[in-house]
């Protein structure tokens, strides 16, 4: 069924948005060229995509100066950027110019650090303004920022440290969570106490979210406000070539190490700033709050670089949909009148359970464009966002796209493409997907199979840091000729795509991308356990939970789920947190050793009925063992 369709006052008409895939279609360099231009560059590119070398390669610029100085004429009065804190009454509202004298004191601290282009800094920060504040001062020096998600466990931090060779840190004392307290410095100080060998981190600043004092190391920690307020409010940006990376970004794959995401500058801020405009119907006078974190890809292209890059203002909430109530999220769209709101499946499916009542109590009506990324959304939730949040008004985008893509790349353009609920719909103009099936042919039509990216884009990450290797093996050589994305994808007869989930052993935990392997690895380190298997299977909240089947050295051993979940939260962080450790006796695995997840999968789902053939095992008795065992 697909909804009846809007078309308000949306900036494309269904025949823009045509004329716009045909252009990228028959002419991919000058559509891309002219996408460039969105951009103010030092020395404009001669071309946008050359071969081998990234996107407008012999262009220069600098991502802060898009993103803030080439606005302070025209906008300089302008709201840039809205920071709501924990406390209802604390609203700090920042214009363009003061974002920028804001971002130019960073930036001189971070020079009077001794940080320049190419040396990377870490930001762990819960969200303040120092977090954006931080990035667009890296930004302006060159420096690659590697923003830190304040759920890391202090090993996943020390692993991104020693990677990334960062050499000075961004932190805060403390982090609010309602009326709890996270402990970000104390969590910095484990990770840079774990394995010092390994790294080169020279400071540490620390922003005071609240009065709590912390242990500071001298000659190594200072607190960041008071140098601050002594920095010169101008700091001249660095001009730096388009395919400088402009920051590194960790996610999780298949192997159990994170994997650096190098992004550059020229063509992913041209890949943040079309899709901006294009998916939000980006307009004048629009108050856009994309509910992520900065420390995950949303947060990158959507709080900070597309949004700020086309001189939109930004809201920034410190606290949780559910302090002090369930209301909250709804009280703050009144009050700061949202017009563009763009969350994760999750939190609406945490946020229905609360019922239609609540968020009827709140005055919605300034919404005009609503947004989901990260996971599947499901068709009631889909409906119910639309209807009792947007009031069926609104334009809805299901955004599919991936850290690696820099931004959206499937996605409806409110007013140009007929949404239907649950679906991405059709690619954006210039975005060409293709579906294979296992042996790697194209399949055309209405069809289902593993969904790869043709030719590039400006938003395409360049490499994996320390990696390119890894980079080659992981996207461009599964399926010669095609970007492998690691998700399935069934496409309908009018060519839209519904995305099935990842066909790799990758677990969505509430959007959050967590590697099978790496909670293997982290299990592989606890003495008690001999071996594991990280599974996911359905969640009603998270989308998907973690499941873990781990053999034991001793089976006698009292406490060895607790074992586990201690291994794998110390090594991965909370947020990885299985729902359920079964000890068993053995893993299924076929004669040649590999583990059958597909079986443990079913098991762990209860469905033992039509298990398929059993007979490759090399030991089929094993299955019933894990049923009896999982049935409890
Ligand atoms: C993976 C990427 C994209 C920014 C946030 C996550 C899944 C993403 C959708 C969607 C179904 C989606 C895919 C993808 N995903 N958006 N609209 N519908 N699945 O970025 O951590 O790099 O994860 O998230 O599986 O591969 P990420």
């Amino acid at each position: 069924m697909s909804t009846p369709f809007r078309s308000g006052a949306f900036r494309l008409s269904p025949s823009d948005y045509r004329a716009l895939t045909d252009t990228a279609r028959q002419n991919p360099e000058a559509y891309w060229q002219t996408q460039g231009t969105r951009l103010e560059w030092v020395n404009a590119p001669s071309s946008a995509q050359d071969t081998g070398n990234g996107w407008f390669a012999d262009g220069t610029l600098n991502a802060s100066v898009n993103c803030l100085d080439r606005h302070l004429e025209t906008r300089g009065d302008q709201t840039a950027l809205i920071w709501r804190a924990e406390e209802a009454d604390h609203v700090v509202r920042l214009t363009y110019r003061d974002l920028h004298a804001r971002v130019c004191q960073m930036a001189n601290v971070l020079r009077a650090h001794g940080i320049s282009r190419g040396d990377r800094v870490a930001i762990h920060l819960p969200t303040v303004l120092e977090g954006v504040i931080g990035m667009l001062a890296c930004a302006r020096l060159g420096a690659i920022h590697v923003v830190l998600f304040g759920g890391f466990s202090p090993e996943a931090i020390a692993d991104r440290l020693a990677d990334s060779g960062t050499a000075l840190v961004i932190t805060a004392n403390v982090g609010r969570r309602g009326a709890k307290r996270i402990p970000f410095k104390t969590t910095m100080d484990s990770a840079l106490s774990l394995r010092p060998e390994t790294l080169f981190v020279r400071s540490v600043l620390v922003v005071s979210v609240t009065d709590e004092p912390v242990p500071m190391q001298a000659g190594r920690d200072e607190m960041l406000t008071p140098l601050l307020e002594k920095a010169e409010a101008s700091c001249p940006a660095e001009t730096m070539a388009s395919t400088d990376p402009l920051f590194l970004l960790y996610t999780s794959g298949s192997t159990g190490k994170p994997k650096g995401i190098v992004h550059g500058t020229g063509g992913y801020l041209t890949w943040a700033s079309y899709t901006h405009e294009l998916v939000f119907d980006h307009q004048p006078g629009d108050v856009f709050w994309c509910t992520a974190d900065i420390g995950w890809i949303t947060g990158h292209s959507y709080v900070v670089y597309g949004p700020l890059s086309n001189g939109g203002t930004i809201l920034l909430f410190e606290g949780m949909p559910s302090h002090p109530g369930p209301g909250r999220w709804w009280e703050v769209i009144q009050s700061h009148k949202v017009t563009t709101f763009y969350t994760s499946p999750t939190a609406i499916r945490a946020l229905m359970r609360e019922g239609n009542e609540l968020p009827r109590q709140y005055d919605l009506t300034s919404l005009r464009v609503l947004g989901t990324v990260g996971e599947p959304i499901s068709q009631e939730a889909w409906s119910w966002f639309d209807d009792v949040i947007g009031g069926g008004r609104c334009a809805f985008v299901d955004t599919w796209w991936q850290t690696e893509s820099g931004g959206i790349m499937i996605s409806p353009v409110p007013g140009a493409v007929k949404e239907k609920p649950a679906s991405a719909t059709l690619p954006l103009p210039g975005v060409h997907p293709v579906l294979l099936d296992d042996k790697g042919q194209v399949l055309d039509g209405a069809t289902e199979g593993v969904l790869c990216l043709d030719g590039s884009w400006p938003g395409r990450a360049l490499t994996i840091w320390n990696d390119d290797t890894l980079f080659q093996t992981t996207y461009l050589r599964p399926y010669p000729g095609h970007y492998f994305t690691g998700d399935g994808a069934r496409r309908d007869e009018d060519g839209y795509y519904w995305i099935t989930g990842r066909v790799d052993d990758v677990i969505n935990v509430s959007g959050h991308r967590i590697g099978s392997a790496e909670i293997e690895d982290a299990l592989a380190a606890e003495h008690a356990i001999v071996e594991s298997a990280a599974i996911g299977i359905p969640h009603d909240l998270k989308g998907q939970g973690i499941v873990v089947y781990a053999v034991a050295r001793d089976p006698s051993h009292p406490e060895l789920e607790m074992l586990a979940v201690r291994a794998i939260t110390a090594k991965v962080g909370r947020y990885a947190a299985p729902e359920k450790v079964y000890i068993v006796p053995d893993l299924p695995k076929t004669r040649s050793g590999k583990n059958v997840r597909r079986l443990m999968r079913k098991i762990a789902c209860g469905e033992t009925d039509g298990l398929g053939d059993l007979s490759t095992l090399a030991d089929p008795e094993i299955v019933d063992v894990l049923i009896r065992i999982v049935q409890g």
